[in-house]
């Protein structure tokens, strides 16, 4: 029986999503991306989970989408494959928790996608990135032309995207693509100590923050919306206990509720 693609543990509140096809370079192909979506779809609704992390078994995060299933596909079937990336992408970028990719390698391709989905990004200093698919003679479909360009902004993007170029961890961090470079074998422990602060904190007031910075459109519906939900937040029993324990010096001990 072949190995499982996506392994997933969750332990203190924290769900690890292991992409898990180490001799293909973490590479994706349509079963690794259904179970992905499946485990995401999962934890979306999981109280134990408040907060995620996806990254990479053996050398790489991922390569991107698996080249050999690429190269068969029909115009209409690549068409479905963008579609079904996206709804992934879409699953991490809408969900009402942290995700934060631990990027230990290669994150080339789609791979570069699915980090630039997640809301942090920590690299290993040998982690590189780059959205190689124009030298196949095609483009990034699995989001990369809208989440990169909103994340590094238009020109940066564009310059990735048009010539295909691999970037290392650093040139990566200088252009606001990861959050943090840490020597390779402190990545584990960098993202774990991220991850159990993020699922200590409010998670109905987390929730709001991260749709309200990725809502875009107008900044006068941004600043409507961001009123609302400020207000939403006061009502909630979290906000009482934050406050409460500001005032009487002790961490807080946030419920969701
Ligand atoms: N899809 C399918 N298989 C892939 C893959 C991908 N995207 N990326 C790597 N692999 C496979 C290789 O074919 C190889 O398999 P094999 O041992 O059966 O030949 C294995 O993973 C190891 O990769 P290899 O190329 O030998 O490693 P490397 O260290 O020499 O090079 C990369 C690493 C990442 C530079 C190179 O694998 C690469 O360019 N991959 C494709 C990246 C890409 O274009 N992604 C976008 C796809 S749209």
């Amino acid at each position: 029986m072949s190995e499982e693609p996506i392994l997933v543990e969750i332990k203190d509140g924290v769900c690890w999503i292991t992409l898990n096809r180490p001799d293909k370079l973490n590479s994706i192909d349509s079963e690794t991306m259904r179970r992905l979506y499946e485990v995401l779809d999962e934890v979306e609704d999981d109280p134990k989970v408040r907060c995620v992390v996806i990254r990479g078994s053996g050398r790489a995060f991922s390569a991107g989408a698996d080249v050999d299933e690429l190269m068969k596909l029909t115009p209409e079937e690549a068409e479905e494959i963008s579609k079904k990336g996206h709804e992934t992408m879409m699953k991490i970028y809408s969900m009402p928790k942290p995700v934060i990719a631990a990027i230990n390698g290669y994150a080339l391709g789609g791979g570069c996608e699915l980090a630039s989905a997640c809301d942090i990004r920590i690299a290993s200093e040998k982690a590189k990135f780059g959205q190689p698919e124009i030298k196949l003679g095609i483009i990034p479909g699995w989001g990369g032309t809208q989440l990169l360009a909103r994340l590094i902004g238009v020109g940066r993007a564009m310059e990735l995207i048009l010539t295909g170029r691999i970037i290392d961890a650093e040139e990566a961090y200088r252009m606001g693509l990861v959050n943090k470079v840490v020597p390779h074998e402190r990545l584990e422990e960098e993202v774990s100590e991220l991850a159990k602060a993020l699922a200590s904190g409010a998670p109905i007031a987390m929730a709001e923050a991260k749709r309200l910075v990725n809502l875009g459109g107008s900044l006068e519906v941004g600043l409507d919306e961001e009123a609302k939900a400020f207000g939403r937040l006061f009502a909630t029993e979290d906000s009482k206990e934050g406050f409460k324990a500001f005032k009487e010096k002790r961490t807080p001990s946030f419920k969701g509720v």
